[in-house]
């Protein structure tokens, strides 16, 4: 784990307003966290990008909106009060609550982690005779690292599938899991533990009034499906797209934004013929890979298919991002079959299905979904962003520089306008004039306070692309300097210049071509 940076970087959210935990004052909220000023900006830019490419770019794909709260046999029809739970167990020594799961997941990695030590070690007694490949196949020690952490694997998801809480405990006791911050071995059986937080309406007493926030936004896709399909007169296959608040009750809500119980999810449904489900889940699964990548570098994403499929599910992959604490879900993609409008058709009695004009034929369609969460998009940028770098030819306090080196489209701020000095009238009049100009097009920031390498680094530090500084030409010869961040270079440009070459280089549809 590159602890390092994970400390650096949820420092850093919070000494330049990105994150904030919430409700700090009064001592926080488990896994509740305040987007800042810049953390909005952020956040909106990482929405539009997604909403972009999936509304925008396609034809046969819109947009919805649809409440948090729904009927409360919406979650009863698609699952959820019965099946959406995790297995909790707790540590009867240390009284702390964990995910059994998460546990076991934990000791599986471990001995991966052992097998690839043993490779490394050989790797280096053997040089560059050594092949990989052979060695993890037929090196007895890491063979039996790595079958073990398999079969560990499979026992874990047949048991998730079938609900067996029995046989969870007894794995955790097979590999003598230890509690991690007391080595207690002293567990209460593992039992299902239901995600969903609820609340009571005021004017229905008793079950019936019972609400839940929702779990997941697709549900208000999926019971609005045939008011969109009439509205907009859409033709399968078409997709529904939504970005909206999403609630857990997470056992463990830990990793900074990574698991929280109130988070943002960017969903699409995407409504397909029966029988044609799996072409259109490889082609989700390529089209939403090449959205990240677009962003973030290849050998920080890989495909991992599931091993225990949600209820819903026939085929389900996830699209996994390095965070500093290692490979993690950012983005699944399912084929959810016909199980959710089926389940909402049965239990309200009414017809979901589609006429297909083509076909001349009535039917369910099938979906395929693809679903990011959006703060853990806005975790995966920064990770990769945030770099500390020496700056050639600096010296003293100048020499290393903090940098949020944030796609330019994405950054929060775009421009910063900065007078040279701040005590000349007429340069601070004439940089006014441009950051007035300016701010119309896009976010900008006027800053006149310190000297201007500073002022720079503040800017690099927040991730701004571009910095505009005007100095005693400009009064001359109406040009300025505009430096960017990531290489520091600095060119002289034309006032008249500054918004088209800003709009240019900070343009999203550069990321959607
Ligand atoms: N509608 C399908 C669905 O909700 P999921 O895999 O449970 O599937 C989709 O969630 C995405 O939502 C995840 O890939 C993740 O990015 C995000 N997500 C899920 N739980 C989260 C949590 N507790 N905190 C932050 N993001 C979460």
């Amino acid at each position: 784990m590159q602890e390092d940076l994970f400390k650096r970087l949820v420092a850093h959210c919070k000494e330049y307003g990105f994150v904030y935990p919430s409700s700090e004052v009064y001592d926080g909220l488990g896994g509740v966290y305040d987007y800042g000023p810049l953390g909005v900006e952020l956040k909106n830019n990482i929405k539009s990008y997604w909403w972009n490419a999936m509304v925008k770019v396609h034809e046969n794909i819109v947009g919805l909106d649809s409440a948090i709260f729904m009927h409360p046999l919406i979650w009863k029809a698609s699952g959820h009060v019965d099946a959406f739970n995790d297995p909790l167990v707790d540590n009867k020594d240390s009284k702390k609550r964990f995910r059994a799961d998460v546990l076991i997941e934990t000791e599986i990695d471990k001995l991966r982690a052992k097998a690839d030590k043993e490779v490394e070690k050989a790797a280096k007694r053997f040089g560059e005779s050594f092949d990989e490949k052979l060695y993890r196949e037929t090196n007895p020690r890491v063979s039996d690292y790595l079958q073990r952490a398999e079969a560990v694997e499979k026992r874990l998801a047949a048991s998730l599938q079938s609900g067996d809480m029995a046989d969870i405990k007894a794995i955790i006791e097979e590999l003598e899991i230890t509690e991690p911050d007391t080595g207690s071995k002293n567990w209460t059986d593992v039992r299902q533990f239901n995600l969903m937080f609820s609340t009571q309406m005021s004017n229905i007493a008793g079950e019936e009034g019972k609400l839940y926030l929702r779990p997941e936004t697709a549900q208000g896709i999926f019971v609005n499906f045939l008011n969109v399909q009439k509205t907009t007169r859409q033709k399968i296959p078409f997709g529904i797209a939504q970005v909206g608040k999403a609630f857990r009750n997470e056992i463990v809500a830990r990793q900074f934004i990574f698991r929280m119980r109130e988070f943002e999810q960017m969903e699409m449904q995407y409504f397909v013929r029966p029988g044609t489900e799996m072409e259109w889940f490889q082609y989700w699964k390529e089209k939403r890979m090449a959205w990240h990548k677009a962003i973030t570098p290849a050998e920080k994403l890989k495909f991992k298919d599931h091993d225990n499929l949600a209820h819903y599910a026939n085929a389900a992959v996830d699209i996994q991002f390095e965070f500093p604490f290692g490979f993690k879900e950012l983005e699944g993609i399912h084929s959810r079959t016909d199980f959710d409008l089926k389940s909402h058709s049965d239990l309200s009695g009414k017809k979901m299905t589609y006429y297909d004009p083509e076909l001349e034929e009535h039917y369910i369609p099938y979906v395929v979904e693809t679903s990011v969460g959006c703060d853990r998009m806005f975790l995966s940028v920064l990770s990769n962003a945030l770099i500390e770098e020496t700056v050639p030819d600096a010296q003293g306090e100048d020499a290393k520089r903090t940098v949020l080196k944030i796609h330019p489209a994405l950054s929060p701020v775009k421009c910063a306008v900065l007078p040279i000095v701040r005590n000349k009238e007429e340069l601070v009049g004439k940089a006014r004039e441009i950051y007035d100009r300016l701010k119309l097009h896009f976010l900008c920031q006027y800053d006149e306070k310190d000297a201007i390498g500073r002022r720079y680094r503040r800017q690099d530090a927040i991730g701004t692309p571009y910095c505009v500084t005007i100095d005693f030409d400009t009064i001359e010869d109406d040009t300025v300097t505009i430096r960017e961040r990531d290489s520091m270079r600095q060119e002289r440009i034309p006032v008249s210049e500054v918004v088209r070459i800003v709009r240019e280089r900070t343009d999203m549809a550069n990321l959607l071509g």
